[in-house]
């Protein structure tokens, strides 16, 4: 992973309490279950580690979200705007949450994923992620449940 990205065209901040609104929409279009806007004050209330991408003044076009405790890192939710999905905002954000993660000398940092969801798959693979596991019956889905797919990204000791 490139500890610095150079051609970053967001800007990464903090997600506030006042965000939430702009957020949750984001979430609603992007996925077929999507969070609540309550849960995403939760997170923020418990004091998670969530972030917001924003370009052109304070546009949010994506944010994610990781919890940390004892060394481990487990990434809650990335989400990209469909509209500015596949122009590298996912990638950046992800990252983002890797150099926190490098900074907290968190030594492994989990996440979960739908089997059928290539294109997270595909950005957690580029980014060094690699499959340890199933959840069985882990997510709702149109015809009942879908497994999850475990993922972990290892830091590199020196
Ligand atoms: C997964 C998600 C966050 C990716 O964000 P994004 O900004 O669209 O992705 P990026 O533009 O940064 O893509 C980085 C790389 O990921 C891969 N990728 C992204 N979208 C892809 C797609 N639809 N199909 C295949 N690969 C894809 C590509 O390798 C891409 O690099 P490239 O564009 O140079 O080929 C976004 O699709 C999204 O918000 N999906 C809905 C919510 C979700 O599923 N979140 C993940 C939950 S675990």
């Amino acid at each position: 992973m490139n500890a610095v990205v150079l051609d970053a065209e967001w800007q990464i901040r903090p997600m506030h309490p006042s965000d939430i609104p702009r957020v949750a929409a984001i979430d609603r279009a992007a996925y077929e279950f999507p969070w609540t806007a309550g849960i995403f004050d939760d997170c923020l209330r418990v004091g998670y580690s969530s972030w917001v991408a924003v370009s052109m003044g304070d546009r949010i076009d994506g944010y994610a979200m990781m919890s940390m405790a004892a060394g481990e890192g487990h990434i809650l939710n990335v989400c990209v705007d469909p509209g500015r999905q596949r122009t590298g905002c996912g990638r950046q954000l992800v990252e983002h949450l890797l150099e926190i993660a490098v900074t907290a000398e968190l030594t492994i940092v989990f996440l979960e994923v739908r089997p059928t969801n290539t294109a997270a798959l595909t950005l957690y693979r580029k980014l060094g992620f690699r499959e340890i596991g199933r959840r069985p019956n882990y997510y709702p889905a149109a015809g009942g449940r879908e497994d999850a797919v475990m993922l972990a990204w290892e830091r590199t000791l020196s």
